[in-house]
């Protein structure tokens, strides 16, 4: 097993020879550090490198951010997903400015009292930007842990939680805890990868618990299985000459505040006769004046908990729906609109 003193130094002397150049590496400056992470989290860097660089030119500072509508920032965030990041990261902005005149918090205990912004981004910001000895655990470093220290915890439990930050903070180099936890985030990234890890050229090949044993593929554990869900969206296309309806979206639910066509979810696939007798569509539609064409658009959506089979259906109708907005059919793209009705605009 491999000491717990020497692993830090072994972990940042790979790094410093294998790390890629990317440009929140390159700064102190814990708003772009904390933007990065924002768009990292569930993101991989190489998605993530675009958003960066378009928010950081958008917003070059926290008071643009603060300063900006929500739904401009939603219409950036388009296509990066958890829309609640891009939210949160509005109201924090906002947060700094009423709470700490503008400057960013160097506090742990300030940072984590920003929305949006947990123990992993509380850790990050402080010892990237500030190099305070704060250990990150992420998911890159729940895998190296549980891995080279055969650790069957379950990551998702709070006795994992609390045991894996115990061990990275243990391990943590707290003279150089930026290096320390810039190398974790590489590493779990580059070599120690959910699938098929590069263990063959793994400096820890000799050390690492999970490889002599066999277990690499069984860890980290999880306790809790995350199921996917499956819906049926029919999405409802009314134009109206250079007009068309749109909604904004405001349940408790994917794409909050984000817009798309009027929309009856259904518990499953309808065709044209069934959906006319949905009662979602008898909301809509009070009388029959309406033509639905019967062909459909169908797309199919995958997110990390969801599958979305939907419809778009063409439907011509005259009439006025108070409880949606008619808009210029041009200016829809102006709109912050969810993934799977930018890919239906583009078909
Ligand atoms: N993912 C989250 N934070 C990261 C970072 N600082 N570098 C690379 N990947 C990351």
């Amino acid at each position: 097993m491999v000491k717990m003193k020497l692993f830090s130094k072994k972990i940042s002397d790979w790094y410093l020879l294998n790390k890629r150049d990317l440009p929140w590496r390159n700064t102190t400056d814990p708003y772009k550090i904390w933007l990065s992470e924002i768009i990292l989290q569930q993101t991989r860097v190489n998605q993530g490198l675009n958003y960066y660089h378009k928010f950081v030119e958008q917003y070059p500072t926290v008071a643009k951010l603060a300063n900006a509508k929500e739904e401009q920032i939603l219409k950036l965030w388009q296509g990066l997903g958890y829309y609640s990041r891009a939210r949160n990261l509005h109201k924090a902005a906002k947060q700094v400015l009423a709470e700490h005149k503008g400057k960013f918090p160097s506090e742990y205990n300030d940072l984590i009292k920003l929305k949006g912004v947990g123990v992993y981004t509380a850790s990050a910001i402080a010892s990237f930007a500030f190099n305070k000895p704060y250990a990150v655990v992420d998911g890159n470093v729940y895998r190296i842990l549980s891995r080279i220290f055969g650790i069957d915890v379950p990551i998702d439990s709070s006795e994992g939680k609390k045991y894996f930050q115990e061990l990275a903070n243990q391990l943590l180099n707290k003279i150089d805890s930026s290096l320390h936890n810039q190398a974790m985030m590489e590493f779990g990234a580059r070599y120690c990868t959910p699938s098929n890890p590069d263990c063959n050229n793994c400096i820890f090949q000799n050390d690492c618990l999970a490889l002599l044993k066999n277990r690499v593929s069984e860890l980290p554990v999880k306790s809790k299985k995350s199921k996917q869900t499956i819906r049926y969206f029919n999405y409802l296309v009314i134009c109206q000459n250079k007009n068309i309806f749109i909604e904004k979206r405001i349940e408790k639910d994917i794409w909050h505040s984000l817009y798309q066509f009027p929309l009856i979810e259904s518990e499953r696939l309808l065709d044209a006769n069934k959906l006319i007798k949905h009662i979602g569509w008898k909301n809509i539609f009070k009388k029959n004046d309406f033509k639905l064409n019967k062909e459909y658009t169908e797309m199919k959506h995958i997110l990390t908990h969801q599958i979305i089979y939907t419809r778009f259906w063409n439907v011509k109708y005259e009439g006025t729906l108070t409880k949606y907005l008619l808009i210029k059919r041009l200016e829809m793209n102006n709109y912050p609109l969810p993934r799977l009705i930018e890919r239906f605009l583009q078909v």
